[in-house]
């Protein structure tokens, strides 16, 4: 069961009334569900009744000590935990806590904008994976801190907070802090949307000075495939929200960084970005890269007809494994970064021995404490293999995201595909075919348009192509985390498509 004073506070606070015979009548629908049913399900939309919906409305009144919960009628299967969190920022209101879907849990940090809470846009960031914590992402990348080391974290003046309310969300659950009962478990991404776009209503709904406002959803890597599926979510149930009498979300982009969104596309790619002087000259030897070239239409034409044509696991495994055993690098280079080599172990760092630190802060017990991480999670890990693998049995990369980007695009979303020019993983070449071949109503002005320099500080800081809503950008001297390697340039970039401004 819930502490009383969450129900107390989320009742009582707009009233200004806050005691216990209040509590006792609260209607008992409102009580957030006791975690007993683990069936899982799309938010199920009941009639509307604002009578018995009080937001909660201002941010500042939630406590630092205990989690307030928020409920909505309209969501009865979600509610959410939130409590104020002084970390990491130190200039600007910073919160955690746990989305809550019954026996499922996400757990998410939320920062103000440094410029102007009240006005500037709200943002969604998620790293991917699958299964990777957006804790990498906020700790070593885009977030107001760095971890330096275990007791050790840094401002970060780059910060995308500079002018945007940011979210960082660890997702689906099983990832990073956030957790689930009863063996409950989220595989796919269709699944992982339904979470994020109740979790983005209930925000709305309840802190209402951020109503209306330009919302933006960002990632980055498998992020590619995941931020599509959620930004669809979020437009599709706006049409169920007005039904009910509420505001939509008033959903305005999309950032995609070294995205994974065409699986297919990945494998020239792969080979272009070690074989030629896409990005740097070439790593690979001659004679590996003609083997690679002629391999090359065998390993596309079975990824295709063997596997995304008909989604047959065990056929789809084969063509994987062929095409990557094409594509193989060389042993001991970063695959994040063709310029650098590997340090420390892939599996374990990520060749970035930074995510180790990171690991090291987030389980320190005070930083779990102050952060409100529930006593049952166990070791804080940057990624979990074994939720990766079940997105992989699921086949869920390899299901047609591209549809989705030309489905928001066509409803008047904005795109921005951004690439750091030396990642081979999510590489630029794949990033930019899949922007080309999109089918949409644009192609044409787009694929027309050439691929120029844009500037940034007076020298040339990557190539971009743009026409109406979507923006294809690479970004020099980067590889898979661009905000990591080129925070000041990767700023620039962000803050410019916030403003509306062209590269
Ligand atoms: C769980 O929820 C589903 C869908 O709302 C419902 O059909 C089912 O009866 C519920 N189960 C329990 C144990 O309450
Ligand atoms: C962190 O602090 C602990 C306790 O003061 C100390 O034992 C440890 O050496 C420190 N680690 C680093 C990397 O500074
Ligand atoms: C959505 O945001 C845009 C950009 O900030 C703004 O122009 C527009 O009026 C907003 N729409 C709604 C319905 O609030
Ligand atoms: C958690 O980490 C500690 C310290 O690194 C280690 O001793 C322990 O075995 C780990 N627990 C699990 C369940 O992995
Ligand atoms: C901007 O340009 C100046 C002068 O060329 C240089 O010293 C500085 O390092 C550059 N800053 C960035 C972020 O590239």
């Amino acid at each position: 069961m819930l502490p009383l004073l969450a129900l107390c506070a989320f009742v009582a606070v707009p009233l200004v009334r806050c005691s216990t015979q209040e509590t006792l009548k609260i209607p008992s629908h409102l009580y957030p569900s006791d975690h007993t049913n683990t069936s899982s399900g799309s938010p199920e939309i009941l009639h509307h009744d604002t009578a018995l919906f009080m937001p909660f409305e201002n941010l500042n009144l939630l406590s630092t000590n205990d989690f307030t919960t928020l409920t909505h009628y309209i969501f009865p299967k979600h509610s959410v935990r939130i409590k104020k969190s002084d970390f990491c920022d130190g200039t600007v209101n910073a919160y955690t806590g746990y989305i809550d879907i019954e026996a499922r849990h996400l757990f998410f940090y939320f920062f103000e904008s440094r410029r102007n809470p009240d006005e500037d846009d709200v943002m969604l960031w998620t790293n991917g994976g699958p299964g990777c914590s957006s804790a990498v992402g906020l700790f070593m990348e885009l977030g107001p801190c760095r971890v330096e080391n275990v007791n050790k974290t840094t401002f970060n003046p780059y910060s995308w907070n500079d002018r945007a309310n940011i979210f960082f969300i660890d997702q689906p659950v099983g990832v990073g802090y956030s957790y689930a009962e009863y063996g409950e478990t989220v595989g796919n991404t269709e699944d992982a949307a339904k979470d994020i776009a109740a979790f983005m209503a209930i925000f709305f709904e309840h802190f209402t000075k951020f109503k209306g406002r330009s919302f933006h959803m960002a990632g980055e890597s498998y992020a590619g495939r995941y931020v599509p599926l959620f930004a669809a979510e979020v437009y599709d149930q706006n049409a169920r929200l007005v039904e009910a009498g509420l505001t939509p979300i008033n959903l305005t982009s999309m950032l995609l960084g070294n995205g994974l969104t065409e699986a297919g596309a990945r494998w020239r790619g792969g080979y272009e970005m070690q074989c030629t002087s896409a990005s740097l000259a070439p790593i690979n030897t001659i004679s590996n890269c003609v083997r690679m070239r002629q391999m090359l239409p065998r390993c596309e034409k079975m990824f295709k007809e063997s596997c995304s044509d008909i989604l047959d696991a065990i056929s789809c495994s084969a063509a994987i494994s062929f095409c990557w055993n094409v594509i193989e690098l060389p042993e001991g280079i970063n695959p994040y970064d063709l310029s650098k080599k590997c340090e420390g172990e892939l599996r374990e760092t990520l060749c970035y021995p930074i995510t180790k630190d990171i690991t090291n802060f987030l389980n320190r017990n005070d930083i779990r404490e102050i952060l409100g991480v529930d006593p049952t999670i166990g070791n804080f890990s940057s990624c979990n293999n074994e939720k990766n693998a079940q997105f992989n049995a699921n086949l869920d990369s390899v299901y047609p995201t591209p549809y989705y980007v030309t489905g928001l695009l066509e409803r008047g979303v904005k795109v921005l595909v951004y690439v750091g020019a030396n990642d081979f993983r999510c590489n630029w070449i794949s990033n930019e075919m899949m922007t080309l071949n999109l089918d949409w109503t644009g192609k044409e002005a787009f694929n027309s348009q050439p691929l120029k320099e844009w500037n940034f500080n007076g020298s040339a800081a990557g190539l971009t192509r743009s026409a109406g809503l979507l923006t294809f950008a690479t970004i020099y001297d980067a590889g898979h985390m661009v905000p990591y390697d080129k925070p000041e340039a990767s700023l620039e970039l962000v803050n410019k498509w916030l403003a509306g401004e062209s590269l």
